[in-house]
């Protein structure tokens, strides 16, 4: 919902936005055939929530974000083997003149904050034979989910902000675009679905939020207020059924 992951979105969003789950990344690791050797780029990496999950997965893995407060996050986990680096899509033919041939090249619920068709193509261009280029997304966001509880969510937000409805990529048109965009870098595309439910408390909501919205949006104007109250309104426990989509491409 925002563009501007700094300060404390970011470390909100080190605390509340979950990792793949580490057996859907096993399953994606192998789809893209990553192997013990390979290095892995994670762009637009946030604090880790791909790079982390995949890195038992590979030798190593070269993390990109252009948001300070998002790498000091991923440095604070002190997964060995990563490096953090600052820049963004644009920076991706630099990086092919100093990295090695990529075993694999990730992007989670970021790409629609690039030029996607530039994006792809440059992260295409820095796969060795066999490598994989996989745009994950675990969407739709929170608010935009099916339960009551996220659709009373989602109404409390409209009636402080107005529409919410914006899918950070994670719709079907944008999905079936990606696709169109990886083939027509010559690569094979396959696209996988992965479904997992957690519980999760108004805490936990609240928090997920703050690393969702603009500025203070959640702090000033009572909205929070509004929302720990119609948190408080729900009886029954509250759970995310989290929607993981990966289009995965292979050079061959
Ligand atoms: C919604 S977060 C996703 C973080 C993490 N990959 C995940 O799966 O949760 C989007 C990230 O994309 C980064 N970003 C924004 N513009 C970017 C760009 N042009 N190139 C690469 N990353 C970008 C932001 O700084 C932010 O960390």
């Amino acid at each position: 919902m925002s563009a501007d992951f700094a300060g404390e979105t970011a470390r909100l969003y080190a605390r509340f936005r979950r990792d793949l789950p580490s057996d859907q990344a096993a399953e994606l690791a192998a789809q893209l055939g990553l192997t013990a050797d390979d290095l892995l780029l994670d762009l637009g990496c946030g604090t880790g929530q791909l790079t982390a999950p995949l890195l038992p997965h590979c030798a190593g893995a070269v993390a990109v974000d252009p948001e300070p407060g998002m790498l000091t996050g991923l440095r604070d986990r002190g997964l060995p083997g990563v490096v953090a680096v600052l820049g963004a899509d644009t920076d991706l033919p630099q990086l092919g003149r100093v990295l090695p041939p990529l075993g694999a090249l990730v992007v989670g619920n970021a790409l629609h904050w690039t030029d996607e068709a530039s994006a792809l193509a440059a992260g295409a261009a820095l796969l060795r034979p066999g490598g994989g280029l996989a745009v994950v997304t675990q969407g739709p966001p929170l608010w935009l989910g099916g339960a009551p509880w996220q659709q009373a969510v989602r109404a409390v937000l409209e009636q402080f902000l107005g529409p919410v409805t914006a899918t950070c990529g994670s719709d079907a048109a944008a999905l079936a675009d990606r696709v169109g965009l990886l083939e027509a870098q010559g690569l094979t595309v396959r696209v996988s679905s992965w479904r997992a439910d957690h519980p999760v408390d108004a805490a936990w909501v609240l928090g997920h939020l703050g690393s969702a919205l603009p500025g203070d949006a959640l702090t000033s104007g009572g909205l929070r207020q509004a929302l720990e109250d119609e948190l408080d309104r729900q009886t029954g426990p509250l759970v995310e059924q989290v929607l993981t989509t990966a289009v995965v491409a292979r050079r061959t």
